[in-house]
């Protein structure tokens, strides 16, 4: 079964690789869909090509993990990828309200699909994409929150990294 792990991954925290790592258990590939939506333009920090590149720098061992690129609905790409399975993780309950409304609007918006839930583990159910951007951002070890691959990403970006 080929599934869709859709988000905006900028960057890949080690919460995302819990979830991708997870899926690979259960499913036979896994596209992780970086959301390439004009309007965040001004608030990223990675490209989306960036992002995918490190995607696939960190799945590459796990064999069937591949990523690329989506615009537009959601829905609308996983009808034109064939695919039927949305998977999404989920860290506390404050993400909830969030998610049932996107699993229920996806399925409206196109019938065939569901979306797959997948907990993450509770050592990453802090760690978020926003917060590893905050603590680089002024210098902070994020060492322990991504893999190898964001931090080196990372570092290109923020010389000072972890030296504090
Ligand atoms: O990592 P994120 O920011 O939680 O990911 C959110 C994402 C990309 C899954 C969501 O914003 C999305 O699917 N956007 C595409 C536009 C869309 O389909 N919007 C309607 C969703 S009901």
């Amino acid at each position: 079964m080929h599934v869709i792990y859709p988000g905006s991954f900028d960057p890949l925290t080690n919460g995302h690789m819990d979830v991708i790592q997870r899926a690979t258990r259960h499913f036979d590939r896994i596209t992780v869909a970086v959301l390439e939506n004009a309007s965040k333009r001004g608030q990223w920090l990675f490209e989306p090509e960036e992002r995918v590149e490190i995607i696939r720098k960190a799945t590459a061992h796990l064999g069937k993990v591949d990523s690329e690129t989506f615009s537009g609905l959601l829905a609308e790409y996983m009808r034109k990828k064939g695919v039927r399975i949305i998977v999404k993780g989920m860290r506390a309950v404050s993400d909830y309200e969030y998610e049932l409304q996107q699993a229920h609007l996806n399925r409206q918006l196109n019938p065939q699909v569901e979306t797959f839930f997948i907990m993450a583990a509770t050592r990453w159910s802090y760690v978020s994409s926003t917060m590893v951007k905050e603590i680089a951002r002024y210098g902070g070890d994020v060492a322990k929150l991504v893999p190898p691959a964001t931090l080196e990403a990372l570092q290109a970006k923020f010389p000072e990294l972890g030296k504090k």
